[in-house]
């Protein structure tokens, strides 16, 4: 009889410790994975133990841990050394968003583990099948595109490359499914994948309208959340059509559609916003401005706020719904 393979006894390698990798590192910790953490850049082990800490934290103020955070720590290894990552089952890359830094950084995981091990790269936009290149037996690589934060999101995007097999998918699904996902399969990497580019649509029109002068930062904010907000989590897209009647909404599609903006270049408003540094709540400077304090409490309001979604959310499980006619 073959033996259960137990979380406890596959270990998950993370390379890059910034907000999404150390977010991962403790979402994994806390469902009781060991980790190897590698963090080579000068400084950032220290830092990024420091952040797991305090995601892992966060993540008993959700109440998903059942033991302290000590215990989890114990499934921890930190490191600069890539030699480390070896006997991984997986190793997941969450560097800087550069192709030719993250080239680099794959030829290095894919030389310190071996053939069996799958790779993935939590890219935003990247295209899997240029990233696969990189790496000797492309077939076991793979997008795995996490939302932060990490724990206390559904959301999981399953992104292959052209030459990414079956097997690397399925057994990426099961995994996602185990880590408490709704994972998405995209077989082929479009830029952007899903999410992004239905945000991006989104993004475009609504700084065209601001620059127009057609509406304001805060007024966009608002109907976004109040709209957009009271339905997306519930029931997407398409069923929203469905919901609102087919008929009307083929009527307002042809009526609206040639209205949108279809420019290809950023907005002026965004381009000196962006060309005065403004970074947004990292520096407390962007379409708002932000104190320390008004920062943080963005930061964790949102935090709060996912852990409540993902709680609703499965009160509203999709199996009571019909399936899709295509
Ligand atoms: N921030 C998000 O919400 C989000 C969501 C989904 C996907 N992503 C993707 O995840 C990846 C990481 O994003 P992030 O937001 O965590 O960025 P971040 O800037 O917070 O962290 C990037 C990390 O890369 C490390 N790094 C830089 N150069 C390196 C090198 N040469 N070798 C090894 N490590 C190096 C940095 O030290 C840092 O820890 C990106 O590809 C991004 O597109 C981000």
């Amino acid at each position: 009889m073959q033996k259960k393979i137990e979380i406890q006894d596959i270990s998950i390698g993370i390379v890059g410790l910034g907000l999404m990798g150390s977010s991962i590192v403790a979402s994994l910790l806390a469902l009781g994975y060991p980790v190897k953490a590698i963090a080579p850049i000068h400084g950032e082990k220290e830092v990024g133990y420091r952040r797991i800490k305090e995601h892992l934290s966060l993540c008993g103020k959700f109440g998903i841990l059942q033991a302290g955070i000590e215990e989890y720590l114990s499934l921890l290894t930190v490191s600069a050394e890539y030699a480390d990552l070896q006997g991984c089952s997986l190793v997941v890359e969450c560097i800087v968003e550069n192709l030719s830094v993250k080239d680099t950084v794959f030829k290095k995981i894919a030389e310190a583990t071996d053939k069996s091990t799958i790779l993935a790269s939590n890219t935003s936009a990247i295209p899997i099948s240029i990233l696969q290149q990189a790496v000797p037996h492309p077939e076991r690589f793979i997008g795995i595109h996490w939302a932060e934060p990490a724990y206390a999101t559904r959301f999981l995007e399953i992104i292959c490359g052209n030459d990414t097999d079956q097997h690397t998918t399925d057994r990426v699904y099961a995994m996602a499914l185990r880590w408490g996902k709704e994972p998405t399969v995209i077989r082929k990497d479009i830029r952007g994948f899903i999410t992004n580019r239905l945000m991006y649509a989104v993004y475009r029109e609504i700084m065209h309208l601001v620059q127009k002068g057609d509406t304001s930062f805060e007024d966009a904010d608002k109907s976004f959340r109040y709209d957009a907000g009271s339905w997306m989590t519930l029931m997407g897209v398409f069923r929203r059509m469905d919901h609102i009647g087919l008929k009307d909404f083929y009527v307002a599609c042809n009526n609206i559609f040639p209205s949108l903006s279809n420019t290809e270049g950023i907005s002026p408003q965004m381009q000196r916003i962006v060309d005065a540094h403004s970074r947004g709540v990292q520096n407390g400077k962007g379409f708002y401005n932000y104190t320390k304090r008004e920062a943080d409490a963005w930061i964790e309001a949102f935090s709060e706020f996912n852990k409540d979604i993902y709680q609703l959310a499965a009160l509203y499980p999709e199996h009571v719904e019909g399936s899709a006619n295509q």
